[in-house]
């Protein structure tokens, strides 16, 4: 992971870094530090935590200069502490990197045999000191050419030189790179959203690529050192970019936000008035697909999960959902008729972009489906499907979850309808039934009274559990995995048919145990095993919109949600449990939008 970004201008740079890391944190948030170029010296600043750390730091002392690199970090090599905070700087050239150098032992033994010592625990130290080595007799642009011909792994890397007070030579292999164009002013970015504050004009590296900014000028060169064009594209105007509004933190925000989001969705995709879901452009005609694949990580794999139901349901495909840090790296036999789908919100993912290429030297089609439009993983796609959620910025995806899950019901629907696997009437009244979708969310928020109370219960207990059958089951997963990240309480989610066969073990007196139970088919299944849990001590909170009296027997709560039809179910039965895993955490006072030990966009494997 990690955030880049560099400035080279003609007035004070350090200030828009820092507004730019600011924006970056999302990446990564354990440590900050810029490096500027004043007086032909580095001036290096840097600090463990955020990136407001660094600015009272530069408030006491700042960093003067037209040129300048900055970084916030997620750690990989080396605990966050100033001296692991990026930029690394020699006497001469000072670096900040995204990624992982895979071979810096051996580089780091290699450096340490001619006599070069090394400050930080870091891997990106060594590509200061190769530097240093090679511009002994080497112009920047060359120095930096060798260095990355010795670098094994991946990265994204912003360089500044302290004998060219006009000059940073950004280079990427893997980790995504940006640069930005502006009048006296060009930039480096990990990515647009880095630049957005200060230019609509973009061009992304491609791996391989070096590029050498100055105030007035930028070029690109390949791998080979041999000059080339990038097409220069024009960002959108998100213009309600990273506001919190009334709102406590991003994530409450975006929780409330998800009818509207889903509104906008629907409205990007389906005719109403024909009550049709327009999808053009299938990358493989949907009457010779053989086989769905999705795959995505965390709670993108989680939608993938859901929607291995539906495309069961509505078409007569058989479907796979896999973890991209699995799937890259198993034995796979691709198939051309197949549709490998790639699930993520930030469309930069390190596990999911490497699932995807290899899909592409396979020679099969992909799809993805992505918040980020202009991401790596959208731009690398045969196919793309943007879900329209608008910026997530907590790093708990919600809004982009149930934007994901909407997607992949409506292509599993269109899929099912083109082949044939389901009628038009039925077809038809799964879009009309979905138009419903926004206002049933907006009345599903209306459990956050009751689930503050619930939230209590939590405080005190050790761990608990999600259960969950058929489309609830991965909800049940979701939901353990939003209280783990946002609260550090353990949770586990399991499918409630399996309790039996171990987890039952787990359950004992008051243990807090979070039943999703939607009133489908597998609903009295799941109430025997909510049952069987009860008789052991559970704490049951029910999560149905069944109105079913039995059931309401020795649960501790029941959150009632509106009636929805059966197969959206996991859309309402989610909100309730992103609103526990948050009031959870504002209770224990956990920092809610930035979650120890996370980044929102996982960038390295
Ligand atoms: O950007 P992506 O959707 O590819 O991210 C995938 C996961 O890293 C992400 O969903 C993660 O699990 C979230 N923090 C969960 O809330």
């Amino acid at each position: 992971m990690c955030g880049i970004v560099g400035i080279a201008s003609n007035k004070s740079v350090s200030a828009n870094i820092v507004n730019s890391l600011k924006k970056l944190e999302y990446r990564g948030y354990d440590s900050a530090g810029l490096a500027t170029l004043s007086n032909n010296l580095i001036n290096e600043k840097k600090c463990s935590g955020r990136v407001e750390q660094l600015e009272k730091i530069l408030f006491k002392a700042p960093a003067e200069g037209n040129l300048g690199i900055g970084h916030v970090r997620w750690a990989t090599h080396g605990i966050p502490n100033e001296i692991n905070a990026h930029p690394h700087s020699s006497e001469i050239v000072s670096v900040v990197h995204n990624g992982i150098i895979e071979n810096s032992n051996n580089l780091k033994n290699q450096l340490e045999k001619k006599g070069l010592k090394f400050k930080s625990q870091t891997d990106t130290e060594v590509i200061t000191l190769l530097l240093t080595e090679e511009l002994k007799n080497k112009s920047p642009l060359d120095a930096v050419h060798e260095t990355l011909k010795k670098l094994e792994g991946s990265f994204a890397l912003g360089i500044i030189f302290k004998n060219f007070k006009d000059m940073i030579i950004g280079a990427r292999r893997g980790s995504p790179l940006a640069v930005g164009y502006s009048t006296n002013e060009n930039y480096l970015g990990s990515d647009s959203y880095a630049l957005k504050s200060m230019t609509n004009k973009i061009s992304y590296l491609d791996d391989g690529d070096i590029c050498v900014l100055t105030k007035d000028n930028v070029e690109f060169y390949d791998f080979r050192k041999k000059k080339i064009n990038k097409k220069v594209l024009l960002l959108s105007d998100d213009k309600n970019i990273a506001h919190k509004g009334d709102y406590k933190n991003f994530m409450s925000k975006e929780i409330f936000e998800q009818p509207i989001a889903i509104k906008n969705c629907i409205n990007e995709y389906i005719d109403k008035s024909r009550d049709e879901i327009n999808f053009y452009n299938f990358p493989i005609k949907p009457d010779s697909i053989d086989k769905i694949i999705l795959v995505g990580c965390g709670t993108a794999y989680h939608s993938c999960l859901v929607a291995k139901y539906w495309f069961e349901e509505f078409t007569s495909l058989t479907v796979e959902a896999d973890v991209a840090s699995e799937f890259r790296y198993r034995n796979l036999k691709f198939n051309k008729n197949s549709l490998y789908l790639f699930v993520s919100q930030s469309g930069e993912t390190a596990d999911t972009a490497a699932a995807l290429d290899l899909c592409k030297k396979n020679g099969v089609k992909t799809c993805s489906i992505v918040n980020v439009v202009e991401s790596s993983i959208a731009r690398n796609s045969d196919w793309v499907l943007p879900i329209h959620a608008g910026p997530e910025i907590g790093v708990a995806s919600t809004k982009a979850f149930t934007g994901q899950m909407l997607l992949l019901y409506m292509l599993s629907l269109k899929i099912g309808n083109l082949r044939g696997d389901i009628e038009r009437k039925y077809y038809q009244t799964k879009i009309i039934n979905l138009k419903k979708l926004p206002d049933l969310l907006q009345n599903s928020l209306k459990t956050e009274d009751k689930i503050q109370l619930v939230a209590k219960d939590f405080l005190k207990s050790k761990g608990s559990m999600f259960l969950g059958r058929g489309f609830s089951f991965p909800i049940a997963l979701e939901g353990a995995l939003k209280l783990k990240e946002l609260s550090y309480l353990h949770a586990e989610g399991y499918p409630a048919g399996e309790m039996k066969h171990g987890p039952l073990a787990l359950i004992e007196d008051g243990l807090p145990v979070i039943v999703i139970s939607p009133n489908d088919k597998y609903f009295q299944k799941t109430i025997s095993n909510m049952q069987e849990v009860i008789a052991r001590g559970g704490k049951i909170l029910l999560i149905t919109d069944s109105n079913d009296s039995v059931i309401s027997e020795n649960i501790r709560f029941k959150i009632n949600l509106p009636h929805i039809e059966k197969s959206l179910s996991p859309f309402l039965t989610t909100i309730p449990l992103q609103l526990l895993a948050y009031h959870v955490a504002l209770l224990k006072k956990c920092d809610i939008d930035k979650p120890r030990n996370l980044a929102k966009s996982v960038t390295v494997e």
